[in-house]
């Protein structure tokens, strides 16, 4: 069985996945794309060999599962016609930028009885991350305390701001901690003091932020995005018996004339095409083996995850302004978010 995909946004994100899917995906094929920029629509449809809709409904309908990767504030629009039509719906982050909006997609969602939505938080298929969290929840280093985590950017584009080192950076790594202790953050504080010189003026990098988590445990997370040399992402669980943390490098470190080589990758589509490729596969796979059966259409990252990542965000910007501690208040959680669902793709 194939499964027909629609690609809505063809920008860095929607190219890279309608090859990934076109490409290296077994069971999918891209039939349709849509983008507000007509010329990107056709560019990426010429490359994998889709049609080019004007009207995203329209897309919706003629697929059998939809890809949303425009801009955050777009997302709401198209996951709630997704859930809608009954289409299982692959929603890169966030899932939208404000906690209303997520409320709504809860809402849809909870009412179509049905998980439908996958949220684009790739990290939780990194191999280096999953071999850290079999390490945790094996148990191997004892009650995990705190974590350790930095997220470096070489740089960013001119338009990107202080608010959104929390937003489009930090919130991976507050995913992380949410899916690496299985459970949520209670409370976020945004530190931020010697700039870089590299920054632009009256912006606020980098950024130190301390996620507290419901047990306890404590979680500091350097992001910066000015760092100049590479793509740095940098973890590490410490245990009551012992310490966990990502390798250095998924490749290979050369040792010579006294000194050890290792490459640094250059952006996150590089150090991340693993994950992304993985969180792809598992997605079509529960696709093709749940689509007649009734049961939920999603793997990893629900849109549960979404809202408590968008309600830390909130947090963690209300933290920035005031540079105090602000608390995170989430809604119950619904009973469909609960249970695990049928097919599970790689461990989480
Ligand atoms: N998972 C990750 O690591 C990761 C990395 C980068 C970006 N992202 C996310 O992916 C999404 C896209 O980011 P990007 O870097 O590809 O941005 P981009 O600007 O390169 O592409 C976005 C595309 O969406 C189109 N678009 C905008 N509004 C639209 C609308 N209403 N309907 C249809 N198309 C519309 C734009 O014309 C553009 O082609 C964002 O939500 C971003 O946060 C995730």
């Amino acid at each position: 069985m194939t499964i027909r995909v629609g690609v809505i946004g063809a920008g860095v994100m929607g190219r890279d996945h309608a090859l990934r899917l076109t490409r290296r995906t077994a069971g999918a094929q891209v039939v349709a794309v849509a983008d507000t920029d007509a010329e990107r629509a056709a560019a990426v449809a010429a490359e994998v060999g889709a049609q080019v809709f004007a009207s995203a409904a329209e897309l919706i309908d003629a697929v059998d599962a939809v890809v949303v990767a425009s801009w955050g504030a777009t997302h709401e629009e198209y996951v709630l016609a997704a859930i809608a039509a009954g289409r299982p719906v692959f929603c890169e982050k966030p899932l939208a930028p404000t906690r209303e909006a997520c409320d709504r997609i809860l809402d849809a969602e909870v009412a179509a009885g049905r998980r439908l939505v996958t949220v684009g938080f790739m990290r939780r298929d990194d191999p280096q991350y999953l071999a850290m969290k079999e390490v945790v929840v094996g148990g191997a280093i004892g009650a995990p305390l705190l974590m350790h985590a930095a997220h470096r950017n070489a740089s960013v584009p001119d338009w990107f701001t202080s608010e959104m080192i929390v937003t489009d950076t930090a919130v991976h790594d507050i995913d992380v901690a949410r899916w690496m202790f299985d459970e949520e953050i209670v409370a976020v504080t945004v530190l931020s003091g010697r700039v870089s010189r590299k920054a632009q003026p009256g912006f606020r990098d980098p950024q130190l932020l301390i996620l507290e988590m419901a047990s306890g445990i404590l979680v500091d997370v350097e992001a910066s995005v000015n760092a100049g040399f590479g793509y740095d992402i940098r973890g590490e669980v410490v245990g009551e018996d012992g310490t966990v943390e990502l390798s250095e490098s998924a490749g290979a470190v050369v040792k010579r004339a006294g000194a050890a080589h290792t490459r640094i990758p250059g952006e996150w589509i590089e150090r991340f095409t693993t994950a992304f490729d993985a969180e792809f596969r598992a997605w079509i796979d529960v696709i093709a083996s749940s689509a007649d059966s009734g049961d939920h259409l999603t793997v990893g990252p629900t849109a549960w995850d979404g809202y408590a990542a968008t309600a830390c965000c909130e947090a963690g910007l209300a933290a920035l302004r005031s540079g105090t501690r602000e608390r995170v208040e989430l809604r119950p959680k619904p009973e469909l978010y609960c249970t695990a669902p049928l097919t599970e793709g790689t461990p989480r």
